[in-house]
């Protein structure tokens, strides 16, 4: 048997059909930019996520310089990041003429603590911070941060391209968020077929201000009143998204079981599997587990002979890139990023994994010596 790492192609039927019938339509409508399906999924993907407003835009990067820029990140302002992530956290911060601070992530959960914001805080005094949700939960300190944030008056940005669908004590982590975004590359949990993103808020005046920046700062048709961008989400992949979240529950709950099997059956003291704080409800996005960095080449050789693919989100930190240097404001780092980078190792995990897959896998690795 091989299995793959990920498998974005396993649609329901159903969904297929009707993504089909209304692209059809689509092409016979003409509006491709803007119309209403734009209307439909922005108050669909408010509905799910329960937040107060909810946009469409062209990606995951653009939602979060946007974002930045509509909470009220200016030009040189200093921008707390951490040194886990996507390298497209450093460079919205980049993009949008800000600076970007790293500070390092816990060896225990991978995320930001509380703790090392408030040092970071204090040591660097930003205008702005982004804590991102990896792996599918919420940064088991969120509510901590989020409050420390409010008291020092730094404002918090909250990078959800793996979150959609968690939840914090049974709630959306989106309906406390200030302000957040989120990527639906086709591989994220709410997938387009091509790129789209999307941001969230609970403030009127973030979401006016971002409604124009996402499309050549508009304030009426022909007069601008910000600079912007062209990042409006297209009707195409606003058909296919709508269609998609109508599934999204279905796809999470084969996803979550996916990652409950691993963390159950895999019994291999090579691996340390990671998981969401006791109050989060995870979304499935990946399955996570922790090696020595000396035990891990071995392992993955012994997936590829067994051909199972696997990932390690992500492979290096932050600060360490080649395209940091030069940006960079300052970091604090107790080499954690860099370890959990060299540690890391994701089994295979997508929604309508057969029970075969999974079982394969569970044995295989259990196999492992
Ligand atoms: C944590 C994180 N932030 C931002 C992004 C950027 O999203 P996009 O690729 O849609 O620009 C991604 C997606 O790859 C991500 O995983």
């Amino acid at each position: 048997m091989k299995v793959p790492f990920i498998d974005i192609l396993r649609y329901e039927k159903n969904f297929l059909e009707t993504v089909t019938e209304r692209t059809a339509a689509l092409l016979k409508n003409g509006h491709f930019v803007g119309g209403p399906v734009i209307a439909e999924f922005e108050t669909s993907l408010k509905n799910y996520t329960k937040t107060e407003f909810a946009l469409g835009c062209a990606n995951g990067t653009d939602a979060i310089q946007v974002a930045l820029r509509a909470a009220g990140v200016e030009k040189n302002d200093r921008v707390l990041i951490p040194d886990m992530t996507f390298w497209a956290t450093f460079e919205a911060v980049v993009n949008v003429g800000a600076v970007p601070y790293t500070v390092d992530v816990s060896k225990e959960h991978l995320h930001l603590t509380a703790a090392a914001m408030k040092e970071a805080i204090e040591k660097f005094n930003p205008k702005a911070a982004i804590i991102v949700h990896l792996y599918g939960w919420a940064a088991p300190e969120t509510l901590e941060i989020r409050k420390l944030c409010q008291e020092k008056g730094v404002i918090l940005i909250e990078d959800c391209a793996q979150a959609i669908g968690v939840k914090i004590n049974d709630q959306s982590l989106l309906t406390g968020a200030f302000v957040a975004t989120t990527s639906f590359y086709p591989a994220k949990v709410l997938g387009a077929s091509g790129d789209a993103g999307g941001i969230f808020t609970t403030s009127s005046q973030v979401s006016q201000v971002a409604n124009k920046l996402l499309n050549h700062g508009r304030t009426s048709h022909y007069e601008h009143g910000f600079i912007g961008w062209n990042s409006r989400l297209g009707a195409y992949e606003a058909t296919f998204l709508v269609e998609s979240l109508k599934h999204l529950e279905a796809r999470l709950d084969s996803r979550r079981e996916v990652c409950a099997q691993y963390r159950m059956h895999i019994k291999n003291s090579a691996l340390k599997f990671i998981g969401p704080s006791a109050n989060v409800t995870e979304n499935g996005y990946l399955s996570v587990a922790l090696m020595t960095p000396e035990s891990r080449p071995a392992f993955i050789e012994y997936l590829k002979k067994h051909d199972i693919g696997y990932g390690t989100v992500y492979p290096g930190a932050m600060s360490e890139q080649p395209g940091a240097a030069g940006h960079i404001g300052g970091k604090i780092s107790h080499g954690n990023a860099d370890w959990i980078a060299k540690s890391v190792i994701n089994l295979p995990c997508f929604a309508y994994m057969t029970k075969a897959e999974v079982d394969f896998v569970i044995e295989t690795v259990n196999q492992y010596k």
